[in-house]
């Protein structure tokens, strides 16, 4: 895999894959460690003399979160001078990467707007290859999104000269140096369908929305929350009769909290179902959970166990991620949200073994499957390059 360090990249047109995907509240998204990592990468490629055309994405299409990439331009301006352009492959995006001169960098609008990102089988016919004719260099720094055959992932690199951005690349290193034997895993965030993977012989601590799943799976009912799940996950009953078959290293919450007039109050697995949504693990399950990490040799932890948007139902997260940071074994952290959870705990990241910025995509890498967009760079022919 190629990497910045192998080649000049002055005056050429370089499609930048970042991932910018960030937490949303109240439709306003969130300075991330995401956005703020991807400003280094941003400034060396600009260092370098490139024209950088950044392509990233933002939620899913018909979730709450499937936003403009404005916001997360105003957030890049404040470290580095980006201009944020409208437009994907239309007119607009078109004149603007004509018009970049050495050293300067535009955001194009969010790439999942197009339904072609979702088609890159579609090879030169896909609406996005007018991206690759514009471009020069195919650089991609989104581990997290490696997971997926999407076309700013697999298609770009088919048919660019392409190279493994520095963020990438720090990844891949640090998970090389990983052996995630006996670990223990705890189980967290809203994308509860990818760890259904690691549900074999390890230990697994389940919480976030992950966890009230495996109790649902279990037989239990929530009450409000099982009707907020069933809107809010995918191929929710799909889920669940796949969750229950695998739940024999399983631990679930012994309790939650829940919001009550914006007070956090919590209840008892046998107080529910309630009428209430649960924003948080509650004290119970926090005791029981940090005992086990204790034990632990080695951990992989993914996705937050709350709402930390809320420091009221950050509670379980940050309990948990001390334990984990007291913990002897070598510890693994992984999500976006919860290196952003740990930004806001205030405890320092190095008492981690490593923190990724990947999710679901670590998740894949640990449970041994290989990643499309590692592939694809790993075959990009990086020839005639001058
Ligand atoms: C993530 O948040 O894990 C990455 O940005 C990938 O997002 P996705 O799960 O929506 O593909």
């Amino acid at each position: 895999m190629k990497t910045l360090r192998d080649f000049n990249f002055k005056n050429k047109v370089v499609l930048l894959r970042a991932d910018l995907n960030s937490d949303v509240k109240n439709r306003r998204i969130i300075l991330s460690e995401r956005i703020k990592q991807s400003v280094k990468t941003i400034k060396q490629l600009k260092k370098k003399g490139a024209k950088v055309v950044i392509v990233a994405h933002q939620g899913r299409p018909g979730k709450l979160d499937f936003l403009s990439l404005k916001q997360h331009g105003k957030f890049l301006n404040k470290f580095t001078k980006v201009k944020f352009v409208p437009d994907i492959v239309g007119k607009k995006a078109e004149k603007e990467i004509k018009k970049l001169k050495s050293g300067e960098a535009i955001l194009l609008e969010n790439i999942r707007y197009e339904k072609d990102e979702f088609k890159p089988e579609k090879g030169k016919k896909n609406k996005l290859y007018r991206l690759v004719e514009l471009a020069d260099i195919y650089v991609n720094d989104a581990f997290s999104v490696c997971h997926r055959k999407q076309a700013s992932i697999v298609l770009f690199p088919k048919y660019l000269p392409s190279f493994a951005g520095p963020l990438l690349e720090k990844e891949i290193n640090a998970l090389k140096k990983i052996e995630i034997k006996n670990c223990l895993y705890i189980l967290g965030g809203a994308k509860p369908r990818d760890n259904i993977k690691l549900l074999k012989n390890n230990k697994v601590l389940a919480c976030g929305l992950f966890g009230q799943l495996c109790l649902i799976a279990k037989g239990k009912d929530l009450g409000a929350q099982n009707k907020y799940l069933q809107k809010q996950i995918e191929n929710f009953d799909r889920i669940i009769k796949k969750l229950k078959n695998k739940l024999r290293n399983v631990e679930t919450p012994l309790d939650f909290a829940i919001k009550k007039g914006n007070k956090r109050v919590e209840l008892k697995l046998d107080e529910f179902p309630s009428k209430y949504e649960i924003f948080d693990i509650g004290s119970e399950t926090i005791k029981r959970y940090i005992n086990e990490i204790k034990k632990a040799k080695a951990i992989y932890m993914k996705g937050p166990a709350g709402d930390c948007s809320d420091k009221k139902f950050a509670k379980g997260t940050f309990s948990i991620l001390k334990a984990v940071s007291n913990s002897k074994g070598f510890s693994v952290i992984g999500g976006g949200h919860l290196s952003d959870a740990i930004e806001s705990s205030g405890i320092s990241k190095k008492k981690f073994g490593h923190i990724s910025l990947s999710g679901g995509a670590l998740l894949n890498y640990i449970a041994g499957e290989k990643l499309p967009g590692i592939e694809a760079l790993n075959k990009s022919k990086n020839r005639n390059l001058s």
